[in-house]
C-alpha cells in the first residue's frame, strides 16, 4: 500500500447523492471496488444531497445500477451506506456529518480521520458545499473529488479555482475526467514508453497524422436543455479527448511519479498552436433518415433555433520538434451510427521503386467498446503469389486476456487512485489553466451569432456528417482501398482480403 493510503476506517461522502451522476456512476463503482476487496469492510459511506429521501429509498435507488456480486455481498455493501438530506447552504446538515464522521472515528479509535469528499454536483452549489466542507467537516487528512464541469471558459474556470484555492490545497483536490480511467488511456504510457518499437517511430519523421475520435449513437435525448449551452466541444473535446491527446503526445515523463507525468503533460500543452477556427467541420444533427430518431431541434428544452453544435472535427498543431507539421485531428459527434472511441496513428508512406501501391502502416488503440490495439501492416500473401495485402498484428483484449479479467470502469479506478493519494489520473490546476487557454477562443468563435459558422446537417444515424472524408484527406490522411482491409478479420478468403 502507497504510504499516503486512506486506512482501513475512511469516510467517504457522496455530495449530489440523489442524482444521476452518483446513481449511475459514483455509487455503482464504490460498490465495484468493494465488490473486488479495493475497499475495506470497515469503511463507512455517506450520501449528501436536498431531496427528501429515507435510507431506504436511496438505497434501493443506488442499487439499481451495480454489477456483478450476489445479493449478500450488495447487502454487506448497502449496510455501510447511510444518507443525510439537507440544504448545502446551511450549517444544519454538514453539523450532522460532522457528527457521523466524529461518531465513527471515535468508536474506531481514529486519530487522524481520512475523510473524501465526492463531489457530483450542479456548479450552482459547488462553491457554498466546499466553504461548507472546510468550516464544518474539514479533517487534516481530507481528500476532495470534484467532478466537471471545471468552468464554462477561461474566465469561469479561473473564478472557480480563485474560490477553491484558499479552502483546500492542490494537494487535497482531486479533479476528475473519467477519461484518465479508461483501461487503455491507462496504457498509453506503457504502450509509448515501454515499448522501443513505438518509441522510435513516434514523431513527424514517421507519422504523418493523428486521429483521436469519439462517436455516441445516441443524441441528447432527456439531456437537450444542459447540453445546449455546452455543446460536443465542451462536452468531450476540452476534456476527454484533450486529456488522450496529451498523453499521447507529451514527452517521456522521469518517472511515474504523479507530478512528474502532469508536468509533462502541461509542457505539451503550451506547445499547441492556437485552434485554427477556420478549418473546423461543425455539424448537427437532424431526425434519422428513417424519421423514428428525433433531430436536435426536436427536443423541447432546447431553443428552438439553436446553433448548438453536435459533431465538431478541429485540427491541433503542436508547435515543437517531435510534432511539428502533423496534423492531430479531434472529432467528436453524437447520434453517429455506431459508439467508438479509438487513436489511429497514420504512417507515412514506405518509399516506392519496389512497390507501386502499398498502404501504409497505422495503429489503432480502440478505447472502447472492447479495447484493441492493432496495428495495420502489409504482408506477402502466402504461396506463390507475390502480391502484398494489408493485414494486421492484433491486440484484442476479449481474445488474449481472460474473459474474467477484471478491468475496472473507469470510476471504479479513478476513486481508487484517490484513496490511495495518487494523482497520476487526475487534473492539475495549470493543466486545466492550459486547456482552457486552447479551447476559449474557439468556443467564443463557434457560439458568437456573428460567427455565421456553416452547421453540417447530419441525420441521426448517419455514419460521418457530409465532409468528413474530404477534411480527413485534406489533413494527410489516407483511406485503404475500399474492400481492401477488414477489422477484425473474418471469412478471409484466398488472396488474404476480405
Ligand atoms: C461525459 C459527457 O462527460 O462523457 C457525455 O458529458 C458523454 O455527454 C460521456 O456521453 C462519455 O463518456 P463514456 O465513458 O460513456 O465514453
Amino acid at each position: 500500500m502507497p504510504v499516503d493510503a486512506f486506512g482501513d476506517y475512511t469516510t467517504i461522502v457522496v455530495f449530489g447523492a440523489s442524482g444521476d451522476l452518483a446513481k449511475k456512476k459514483t455509487f455503482p463503482a464504490l460498490f465495484g471496488l468493494y465488490r473486488e476487496g479495493h475497499l475495506p469492510k470497515t469503511i463507512q459511506i455517506i450520501g449528501y444531497a436536498r431531496s427528501k429521501l429515507t435510507d431506504e429509498d436511496f438505497k434501493s435507488r443506488i442499487s439499481q445500477h451495480f454489477k456483478g456480486g450476489n445479493d449478500q455481498i450488495k447487502q454487506e455493501f448497502l449496510n455501510l451506506c447511510t444518507y443525510i438530506s439537507d440544504p448545502y447552504d446551511t450549517d444544519e446538515g454538514y453539523n450532522k456529518l460532522r457528527q457521523a464522521c466524529e461518531d465513527y472515528e471515535s468508536k474506531h479509535k481514529v486519530s487522524v480521520p481520512n475523510r473524501l469528499f465526492y463531489l457530483a454536483l450542479p456548479p450552482s452549489v459547488f462553491t457554498i458545499v466546499c466553504k461548507q466542507l472546510k468550516k464544518l467537516v474539514y479533517s487534516q487528512k481530507t481528500r476532495i473529488i470534484v467532478e466537471k464541469p471545471f468552468g464554462h471558459d477561461l474566465a469561469s474556470a479561473r473564478e472557480l479555482q480563485k474560490d477553491l484555492a484558499p479552502l483546500f490545497t492542490e494537494d487535497e483536490l482531486y479533479r476528475i475526467d473519467h477519461y484518465l480511467g479508461k483501461e487503455m488511456v491507462k496504457n498509453l504510457l506503457v504502450v509509448r514508453f515501454g515499448n522501443t518499437l513505438f518509441g522510435g517511430v513516434w514523431n513527424r519523421n514517421n507519422i504523418s497524422s493523428v486521429h483521436i475520435s469519439f462517436k455516441e449513437a445516441f443524441g441528447t435525448e432527456g439531456r437537450g436543455g444542459y447540453f445546449d449551452s455546452i455543446g460536443i466541444v465542451r462536452d468531450v473535446m476540452q476534456n476527454h479527448l484533450l486529456q488522450v491527446l496529451t498523453l499521447l503526445t507529451m514527452e517521456r515523463p522521469v518517472s511515474f511519479d504523479p507530478e512528474a507525468v502532469r508536468d509533462e503533460k502541461v509542457k505539451v500543452l503550451k506547445a499547441m498552436a492556437p485552434i485554427d477556427t477556420e478549418d473546423l467541420l461543425l455539424g448537427q444533427y437532424v431526425k434519422s433518415e428513417d424519421g423514428t430518431k428525433p433531430g436536435y431541434l426536436d427536443d423541447d428544452t432546447v431553443k428552438p433555433d439553436s446553433k448548438c453544435v453536435t459533431y465538431a472535427a478541429i485540427k491541433c498543431e503542436i508547435h515543437n520538434e517531435r510534432w511539428e507539421g502533423v496534423p492531430i485531428i479531434m472529432r467528436a459527434g453524437k447520434a453517429l451510427q455506431e459508439s467508438k472511441v479509438e487513436i489511429r496513428i497514420q504512417f507515412k508512406p514506405v518509399a516506392r521503386g519496389m512497390f507501386k501501391e502499398i498502404s501504409r502502416n497505422e495503429l489503432v488503440l480502440r478505447i472502447q467498446p472492447n479495447e484493441a490495439i492493432y496495428l495495420k501492416v502489409n504482408n506477402k500473401i502466402p504461396g506463390i503469389s507475390t502480391e502484398t495485402s494489408l493485414t494486421d498484428l492484433d491486440l484484442n483484449y476479449s481474445t488474449r486476456y481472460s474473459k474474467d479479467f477484471w478491468i475496472p470502469e473507469a470510476y471504479e479506478a479513478l476513486i481508487r487512485d484517490c484513496y490511495l493519494g495518487n494523482h497520476s489520473n487526475f487534473v492539475r490546476d495549470d493543466e486545466l489553466d492550459e486547456s482552457w487557454k486552447l479551447f476559449t477562443p474557439l468556443l467564443e468563435h463557434i457560439e458568437n451569432p456573428n460567427s455565421n459558422i456553416n452547421l453540417v446537417k447530419y441525420p441521426y444515424g448517419a455514419k460521418n456528417p457530409k465532409g468528413l472524408r474530404a477534411y480527413l484527406e485534406r489533413h494527410n490522411y489516407v483511406f485503404d482501398e475500399p474492400g481492401s482491409y477488414q477489422w477484425p478479420m473474418i471469412n478471409t478468403n484466398v488472396k488474404g482480403k476480405i
